[in-house]
């Protein structure tokens, strides 16, 4: 298959693209629906940047493990004997099973339900019974199990969140983080604690849908009419490299207990990290997982930078209202995706220059690291 960006969306498409106009065109439909296209995204963004895979807080024992998908490939987090958390390729090293495909305790070891070939924590192969031959610890003359432990993946973890980087050559963690970390400027996110976290399934959209949704505050005003009160003059976009989102500082001094009307932060790190920050206390990030150029599951964590225990239901609360905002996204969400069927699509579409600026540079990142 030819992999090249020119051959899946047409030198004509990308030509639109990039065609400098006082109204930029947005990405042609075939950026969210092509196999092609999904497929290199995967290779050159999701297999070689930090992508965020899962929540630390899931990991509370050793032995603890969640199966995730990273760039299409089974990866497995865990928490090893020491404490540390891991990430490995999740495949067993005998015959390519996919090791472990459910969240859950593991015990002291990995044991490959197949032919028992049973792995430490820390990815060692321990046993790999009868492999040689009738005696449990038989082995082939020239096996060496040092060589056929869990392949491991570079993993690394910030606050609640953990990334992964398969092909090990992203920038150091450190720096991917810094450009969030500085728009944070004095909140002590070590308060955080973890409320609730909602599983919404199945998206019928494709991720870039999701991202570029959350980036931009133009629908607020008109989607979530109902769940929200903070005016379209009072947000900005947030255009820095590595960190594209938008925020809001509400002018207006009442604020609505009952929906979101306060100053908030919606800040991305590329690819998938979304990380929106309600101000004074209350935090939320959404793990976005790409299956399909059009399906991405999609879970959301919530927190409360208030040190006080959560008294009268505030977590059924919160995730009582941010089960209706997603809903209100995903409708709108998954239209968008419906409607890059139509020949119309193909072009693109167009982008404000003033409330989707922070859009078309994330079109421009994909672009780029597609090329
Ligand atoms: S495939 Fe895992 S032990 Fe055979
Ligand atoms: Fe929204």
């Amino acid at each position: 298959m030819d992999l090249s960006l020119h051959s899946i969306i047409g030198a004509r498409s990308l030509g639109e693209f990039d065609a400098p106009a006082p109204v930029a065109r947005g990405l042609p439909a075939s950026a969210y629906t092509s196999e092609a296209f999904f497929a290199l995204e995967n290779e050159r963004i999701f297999a070689s940047s930090w992508v965020f895979a899962g929540f630390v807080h899931e990991l509370a024992r050793p032995g603890d493990a969640v199966p995730v998908t990273v760039a299409g490939r089974p990866v497995l987090l865990l928490r090893d004997t020491a404490g540390g958390i891991r990430a490995f390729h999740n495949v067993c090293r005998h015959r390519c099973l996919k090791l472990v495909d459910r969240p859950g305790n593991l015990g002291r070891a990995i044991r490959c339900p197949y032919h028992a070939w049973t792995y430490g924590l820390d990815g060692g192969l321990r046993a790999a019974p009868y492999f040689g031959g009738r005696e449990p610890r038989a082995a082939p003359a020239g096996f060496d199990r040092s060589e056929h432990g869990l392949a491991p993946v570079r993993a690394a973890a910030w606050h609640d969140w953990i990334f992964v980087n398969l092909d090990g050559a992203a920038p150091p963690f450190e720096e991917f983080v810094a450009p969030l970390r500085k728009r944070l400027d004095g909140l002590d996110l070590s308060r955080m604690q973890h409320l609730a976290t909602i599983d919404f399934g199945e998206i019928a959209a494709n991720w870039k849908l999701l991202i570029e949704n959350f980036i931009e505050p133009y629908h607020v005003q008109f989607v979530h009419a109902r769940t929200t009160d903070q005016p379209l003059g009072d947000h900005y976009t947030v255009n820095e490299p590595g960190c594209l989102g938008c925020a809001v500082d509400v002018s207006r001094e009442a604020r609505k207990a009952d929906v979101l009307s306060g100053d908030s932060r919606f800040l991305t790190l590329f690819p998938n990290f979304v990380f929106g920050l309600y101000l004074p206390d209350q935090l939320g990030v959404h793990l976005d997982t790409p299956l399909a150029p059009g399906r991405t599951l999609q879970r959301r964590a919530i927190y409360s930078l208030d040190p006080a225990p959560d008294s009268n239901g505030r977590a059924e609360r919160l995730a009582a209202l941010w089960r209706e905002v997603h809903r209100e996204d995903h409708a709108m969400c998954e239209r968008l995706q419906q409607g890059r069927a139509s020949d119309v699509a193909a072009a693109g579409g167009v982008l404000s220059p003033v409330w989707e600026d922070s859009v078309r540079n994330f079109q421009n990142l994909v672009i780029e690291r597609l090329r």
